[in-house]
């Protein structure tokens, strides 16, 4: 074939595709109206992060305007609670399942039952594991997130800039290092993309872990708590710098995690003109976190589109109701064990303090007086 055919076969394939999405491959996907009583049922972690609230209303609006009846429950974090909450989904007659777990593996029983009534499930942001029974997974390039957080984190310590190119810095930096929940499939692959950048300069000298704790059972956050990472960042000020060391970047895996590593710094005198609080990094660009960017408290943080990922995971559902196939971007890295769970990825965006305005203000994400007062209006 030549190249010029190549060319129109590949661009027939995006137009076939409509606008690119996880929406069925062939013409027609998702445009049968949706019967008003086909419900859906759509399981969040919890409340007390913003992104899950932002999710779950994104996915219930999308959902509703395409027709569909949708439950939707939050488990605040609880495993037991959204194991119940799924149960009651399928008892009450949901025909597909939206899920993002709090513990990837937790979840078996009740989608062997959902398979068992030919209920499909999609797995939302975090993967489903160790089950046969999840049929689609919707979310961002986690390897990604992690190599993105890790070039923050440099960038912030002044060896890269913000176009990638190399900074000014030289010499060693002292840094620590923080994961997200052990439980969740996505803190793996956060960790693994952040190591793939700074194991060499670990290894080199460039960066030091004083705590020398690097392994992710070391670093990881169980479900993500900001006070734990507080905590924990207060432990590590213990027992490595009580001689004065200081720190000068902390890689954070989630905006929460962020905050509670920064309000262990201040409490312990960092953040003055004398001793400046190091670079942390960030996930999720939440409200509090930007207006902590936009003062120069947190150095960065990862902007994933959560309208975005709702829009995939209702393309998805709109194909597997009517009786087809979603399209995956990814059909090779997402094996939760049992099988490779054929996926769609979305891209992130680092955010700076210089960034917040084109990637988070006129994309109509936040407006500025929300950024202002770090709160959602
Ligand atoms: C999500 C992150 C989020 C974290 C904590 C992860 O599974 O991918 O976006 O920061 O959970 O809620």
């Amino acid at each position: 074939m030549s190249a010029v055919a190549v060319g129109l076969v590949l661009a027939l394939g995006l137009a076939a595709c409509g606008g690119g999405g996880a929406g069925a491959g062939n013409a027609g996907g998702g445009q049968t109206a949706a019967p008003a009583d086909t419900l859906v049922g759509v399981a969040m972690p919890t409340q007390t992060s913003e992104r899950w609230i932002a999710d779950g209303n994104n996915v219930r609006q999308q959902l509703q305007q395409a027709g569909y009846q949708v439950d939707l429950q939050y488990a605040n974090d609880d495993i037991p609670t959204q194991s119940q909450q799924i149960d009651q989904m399928i008892t009450r007659g949901a025909k597909l399942l939206i899920v993002a777990a709090i513990d990837g593996t937790a979840l078996s029983s009740q989608l062997q039952a959902a398979a068992s009534q030919g209920i499909k499930v999609i797995a939302y942001d975090r993967l489903i594991r160790s089950t046969p029974n999840v049929d689609f997974y919707v979310t961002f390039d986690n390897f990604q997130v992690g190599v993105a957080q890790a070039n923050a984190l440099l960038t912030g310590l002044g060896y890269k800039q913000e176009n990638g190119q190399p900074g000014p810095k030289q010499g060693p930096s002292v840094i620590e290092l923080f994961g997200g929940s052990i439980d969740d499939n996505n803190a793996l692959y956060f960790y693994n993309g952040a190591m793939s950048v700074l194991k060499p300069l670990i290894d080199n000298g460039t960066l030091v872990v004083k705590s020398n704790q690097t392994a992710l059972e070391q670093i990881a956050i169980l479900r993500w708590q900001q006070e734990t990472a507080q905590k924990r960042m207060e432990d590590l000020l213990t027992s490595s710098y009580a001689d004065g060391t200081v720190i000068n970047g902390v890689l954070s895996p989630y905006d929460g995690i962020s905050r509670g590593i920064i309000t262990a710094l201040q409490n312990a005198g960092y953040g003055t003109p004398a001793k400046p609080l190091p670079t942390v990094t960030g996930q999720d660009a939440e409200i509090a976190s930007v207006n902590l960017i936009s003062t120069g408290v947190q150095s960065s943080t990862i902007f994933k589109d959560t309208r975005k990922l709702a829009e995939q995971a209702v393309n998805a559902s709109k194909s597997f109701l009517s009786g087809q196939t979603p399209q995956p971007n990814d059909t090779t890295s997402y094996n939760n064990g049992v099988k490779v769970v054929p996926s769609f990825l979305l891209p992130v965006q680092t955010v700076y303090r210089d960034n917040i305005t084109p990637v988070l203000v006129d994309t109509g994400y936040y407006t500025p007086d929300e950024i202002a007062k770090g709160q959602s209006s």
